[in-house]
């Protein structure tokens, strides 16, 4: 395999009239991480994955899959990527086993593999035991599992899975959360949209964070956290404290707040600072009794509010209706 970004985006625009879907996106996936696209419902995530994958035709800039321009070789890019749609393309009359022939023949995988990929990948996805039962005796989790196993049928180096657990029951969110997890620890690169910052921050070890078209930021979860300089709460409840703890603590490095209520003291403190360890050290020795500490550390919800100064919590919360049937291909 070839070194370097299995996917390279650079300022990716896709206009449609006036509305630009995506507008200037820049990022790259390296070599086996899952890099999330989180963003709301409009963000441009689906039509990113769209010109990945050759759906959609950009307006300018460049997209590239395992070093192949998609647009100047798209049969090329193709062949290096697996798709999980958002709506689901199975034949509901057809067993699982025979959507999985139908969609192998279409991705042109050798017929004499073929038989054993399908074994081989409903094992992985859990559902070998189901293999000749109607795809409409299916849930809507099992459904999205056979999708995932069609995604990988062509053996890519990249798959692509959009919102795969929008409109399902939270049990079966995290057995695809678990699939994708174990399918990235055997090698697998994957990009995953979501509006859900939960999975985002469960799977992802990079996220672009995104909003209106554009990409606002990319990186680690500390690292988008830090960049918005967000800080860690630490929240003592003790008997015994006074103001000497807190004139104590202002001083310190990495504290920029501390305060003391009636029997709690909180300490807001720069993320990856250290001030936990000494903080209970001098609490014990000056022989308080400590009831409890907690500490709230920053997450990308406030990255996202900070960056658009909206809540994507909103958005998280609404439940979507279960597709009932799924859509033919
Ligand atoms: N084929 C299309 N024609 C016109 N507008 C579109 C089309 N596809 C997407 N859009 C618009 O582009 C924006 C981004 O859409 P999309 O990429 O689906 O976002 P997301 O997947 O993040 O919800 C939205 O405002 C959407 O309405
Ligand atoms: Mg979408």
């Amino acid at each position: 395999m070839r070194e370097g970004p299995v996917i390279e985006v650079k300022n990716l625009v896709k206009r449609y009239g006036e509305l630009a879907a995506v507008d200037a996106v820049s990022f790259e996936v390296e070599r086996g991480e899952i890099f999330g696209l989180l963003g709301p419902n409009g963000a441009g995530k689906t039509t990113t994955i769209g010109v990945l994958s050759c759906l959609v035709k950009p307006t300018s800039g460049s997209a590239k899959v395992a070093g192949i321009d998609v647009t100047r070789d798209s049969l090329g890019a193709r062949s290096r990527i697996g798709v999980v749609p958002q709506e689901i393309a199975l034949y509901p009359t057809l067993s699982a086993r025979d959507n999985m022939l139908f969609w192998g023949r279409m991705y042109g995988v050798a017929e004499a593999e073929l038989a054993g990929r399908i074994d081989e990948l409903l094992e992985v996805v859990q559902l070998a035991g189901r293999a000749r039962d109607r795809i409409d005796t299916f849930s809507g989790g099992m459904k999205r599992r056979v999708n995932i196993a069609v995604g990988l049928l062509h053996r890519p180096e990249v798959l692509f899975l959009d919102e795969p657990t929008v409109g399902i029951d939270p049990q079966t969110r995290r057995s695809i959360l678990e699939l994708v997890k174990d399918l990235n620890d055997q090698g697998l690169t994957v990009l995953y949209t979501t509006h859900y910052l939960e999975e985002a921050e469960f799977l992802c070890d990079r996220i672009g964070i995104m909003d209106e078209g554009r990409m606002l930021a990319v990186g680690t979860k500390s690292e988008l956290t830090a960049l918005v300089g967000a800080e860690s709460v630490i929240t003592v409840r003790a008997d015994g404290m006074d103001a000497s703890l807190v004139n104590w603590l202002e001083p310190l490095e990495g504290v920029s707040d501390a305060a003391l209520g009636d029997g709690d003291l909180t300490v807001s403190v720069t993320t990856g600072s250290n001030v936990l360890p000494p903080l209970v050290e001098r609490l014990t020795s000056s022989g308080t009794s400590i009831h409890s500490i907690d500490v709230d550390v920053p997450n990308l919800e406030g990255v996202f509010l900070h960056l658009t100064g909206k809540s994507l919590r909103d958005e998280a919360d609404e439940a979507p209706a279960e597709d009932p049937a799924g859509a033919k291909p």
